[in-house]
């Protein structure tokens, strides 16, 4: 409690440093037992340095994932992230909060794991979940009728893109709908899962799973996706604390959410539209369980993708696959 109070302080103060006495009457302690807090601070990973004459400056944090932690970095958001849980490992987070939506949770409420033992993708897949990466769930409730979420998965993945160049420096491009990829190489899937009540087909509420390869070597990854899949740590070369990353991806879910139930997402689709690699391109399209070749024109309002086919027709496709040449998935 006292560790935590602490580093409430130092976080509050990033640019200058907090002096001893301060922290001392703030939280009503003797400086020596600041000095003792401190040192266990460091020994938990946390960088400070004591400067004569203006105290204590936190330099760097460990790669610590705890709902405490998530949250201090988060500050103030209107909805996503004032309730948070935080798990060392869980089946996976979309289940674990769709079962928590049936007991009552609240709107925004987040639940973050550091490895899942059963993640699921889209089209009933697996997806490989070892510790390393971040694995996210955050339960809407908006009152609007299920259509209007069609965007979701569309916004999500340009908040994750804001999320991360905002705490790496990188920002991801897109691959048509939901992936993002750094070096053409797969860093993160999105899956959004609504539910619905079954008479009058309103929505009762959305589950937006997101999953980032963060720490992972090459070897982490098993071999159907070794060569297809990267992280943050493998594409940077440094690492990347997730407690961080989580802070930023909530935020930027947060500010999705209000410009989702305003209607004003047109930041949003004309940042996916810059970063989708998906456009231009002749594609490899998976719908209605067959393959065709076709030509990706354009990502219209709802975030479908516009294809031409070779016959000059063309369709606005909302939930195939797409293959593309050149980057990971593409299949013969
Ligand atoms: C895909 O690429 O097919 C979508 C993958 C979505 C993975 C995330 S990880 C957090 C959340 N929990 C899950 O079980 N899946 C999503």
């Amino acid at each position: 409690m006292k560790k935590e109070k602490i580093l409430d302080l130092l976080r509050g103060a990033p640019e200058g440093a907090v002096s001893g006495e301060h922290i001392s009457a703030e939280l009503g302690i003797t400086r020596a037992a600041v000095w003792k807090a401190v040192d266990a601070l460091r020994r938990d990973g946390y960088k400070i340095e004591a400067q004569a004459g203006s105290g204590y400056r936190l330099v760097s944090s460990p790669d610590v994932l705890t709902a405490h932690e998530v949250s201090s970095l988060l500050g103030k958001t209107r909805i996503v992230g004032q309730k948070i849980d935080c798990l060392a490992s869980v089946d996976s987070t979309n289940t674990y909060l769709k079962r928590a939506a049936h007991d009552g949770a609240p709107d925004g409420m987040a639940v973050i794991a550091a490895q899942q033992t059963a993640g699921r993708g889209r089209r009933g897949r697996t997806f490989q979940s070892k510790d390393g990466g971040l694995y996210l769930s955050v339960l809407l409730r908006p009152k609007c009728p299920p259509e209007s979420l069609l965007p979701l998965t569309g916004l999500a993945a340009v908040a994750v893109c804001d999320a991360v160049e905002s705490v790496c420096g990188a920002r991801p491009q897109i691959k048509w709908t939901n992936d993002l990829l750094l070096d053409g190489k797969k860093l993160c899937g999105i899956l959004t899962e609504l539910s619905m009540e079954g008479e009058s087909g309103a929505l009762e509420y959305a589950v937006l799973g997101i999953g980032i390869n963060v720490s992972q070597t090459r070897d982490d990854f098993e071999d159907e996706v070794r060569d297809i899949a990267t992280s943050l740590s493998l594409h940077l070369g440094q690492s990347v604390s997730r407690a961080a990353l989580a802070a930023a991806v909530l935020r930027e879910v947060d500010a999705l959410y209000t410009a989702l139930c305003a209607g004003d997402t047109a930041r949003y689709l004309a940042a996916y539209r810059r970063g989708c690699v998906t456009i231009g391109r002749e594609v490899r399209l998976l719908w209605r369980d067959e393959r065709e070749s076709v030509f990706a024109e354009d990502i219209d309002e709802s975030f479908g993708l516009i294809v031409r086919r070779p016959d000059g027709t063309r369709e606005t496709i909302r939930s195939g696959e797409v293959s593309v040449r050149g980057l990971y998935g593409y299949a013969e």
